[in-house]
C-alpha cells in the first residue's frame, strides 16, 4: 500500500492505471476507521482492480461551532487498517494541497437539504460536495462507495454526480452496526460509558417504528411521537431531530407509501449520532 499526499502525483498514478484499462474503486473517508469503512473497502475491491481511500477532514463541512479542531485523528492506525482491508493507495492530503487559495467559486446543494442534517447544519453538505468534487477530478474513479448510515449524504452525492455529469457509479452500502445494534461511528469514542451503555435505545427506536409500519401504521406524527417516547425515556441524549421522509428525495409525507426513511440525530455530552432505516411500504 502507498500513501500519497499530493494531489497531480495521485492523479498521476490513476492516469496510468486508465492506460492499463483498470478499473478505479473509491472510498472517500475522514479516518479514525472502523468496520464500517472497511466494509466499503472490501465491497471496493471486489468489483475493481485498484482501490483507493482518502483520508481527509474536511475543514469546509464543519460549521464554526462544530468538532473539526477535536474530530478524531489517529492516521498511523489508519494506515494500518486500510493495509490489512486490501486498500491499494492512502490519498492523504493536507487541508493547503487540497485548499490552496481562498476559494473564488462555490457549489451549493440547493435540493434535500433544507431537512434532516442539512437543516441542523448549515452549509455542511455545500462542504461535502466541494470536497468530494475535488477528489472526484483528483481520482476519477470509476464507482465511489458510500454508507447508508449517512443516507442524506447519498442522496445528495448522486444529485452531485447526476448533475454536473461526473461519470461515476455511487454505490450505497448497508449500515455497519455493533453487536448491540449501535451504527459505527468515528464519534462513538466521544460517548461517555453510561452513554454508551444507552445508545442500541436508538436504532432499537428505529426496529420499533418498523415494525409499527409493518402492522399498518400509516400516519408519520404517530411513529414519530413512539420514536421520540422511546428515546426520551431510554437515553439522556436530546433529540435534534426525528423525522420520516420520502427517500431518496426526501420530501415531506402525509402518508406513508413507497420508500421511506426514518431518519434521528440525538445529541450526547460529546457526541451527536445520527442513524436511519429505509423502507418500502
Ligand atoms: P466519514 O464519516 O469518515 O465516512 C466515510 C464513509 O463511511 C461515508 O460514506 C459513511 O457513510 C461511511 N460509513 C460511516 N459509518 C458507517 C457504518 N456504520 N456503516 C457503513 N458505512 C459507514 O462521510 C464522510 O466521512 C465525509 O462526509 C466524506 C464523504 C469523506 C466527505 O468529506
Amino acid at each position: 500500500m502507498n500513501v500519497i499526499t499530493n494531489r497531480v502525483e495521485m492523479n498521476q498514478i490513476v492516469k496510468n492505471y486508465k492506460c492499463n484499462a483498470k478499473t478505479i474503486g473509491f472510498i472517500p473517508t475522514m479516518g479514525f476507521l472502523h468496520d464500517g469503512h472497511l466494509t466499503l473497502v472490501k465491497k471496493a475491491k471486489l468489483e475493481n482492480d485498484i482501490t483507493i481511500m482518502s483520508i481527509f477532514v474536511n475543514p469546509t463541512q464543519f460549521g464554526p461551532n462544530e468538532d473539526f479542531e477535536s474530530y478524531p485523528r489517529d492516521f498511523e492506525r489508519d494506515e494500518r487498517l486500510a493495509e490489512a482491508a486490501g486498500v491499494d493507495y492512502i490519498f492523504a492530503p493536507s487541508v493547503e494541497e487540497m485548499y490552496p487559495n481562498e476559494m473564488g467559486n462555490q457549489l451549493s446543494v440547493l435540493k434535500r437539504t433544507n431537512v434532516l442534517c442539512g437543516k441542523s447544519r448549515e452549509g455542511h453538505f455545500d462542504g461535502v460536495v466541494t470536497v468530494l468534487s475535488k477528489l472526484f477530478h483528483i481520482i476519477t474513479p470509476d464507482k465511489a462507495y458510500f454508507g447508508i448510515k449517512d443516507a442524506q449524504q447519498v442522496a445528495v452525492v448522486k444529485g452531485l454526480v447526476h448533475d454536473y455529469f461526473f461519470p461515476i457509479e455511487i454505490v450505497a452500502v448497508e449500515t455497519v452496526r455493533e453487536l448491540d445494534g449501535l451504527a459505527k461511528s468515528s464519534r462513538n469514542v466521544y460517548l461517555s460509558d453510561n452513554e454508551r451503555k444507552e445508545v442500541p435505545a436508538l436504532y432499537k427506536s428505529l426496529l420499533m417504528a418498523k415494525s409499527e409500519i409493518m402492522n399498518g401504521e400509516k400516519a408519520p406524527e404517530k411513529i414519530i411521537a413512539k420514536v421520540k417516547e422511546y428515546i426520551t425515556k431510554n437515553t439522556s441524549g436530546i433529540i435534534d431531530y426525528i423525522e420520516i421522509y420520502s427517500y431518496p428525495t426526501l420530501e415531506r409525507l402525509d402518508n406513508m407509501n413507497g420508500k421511506i426513511i426514518i431518519a434521528i440525530a440525538v445529541k450526547f455530552s460529546k457526541a451527536r449520532l445520527i442513524d436511519n432505516i429505509i423502507l418500502d411500504v
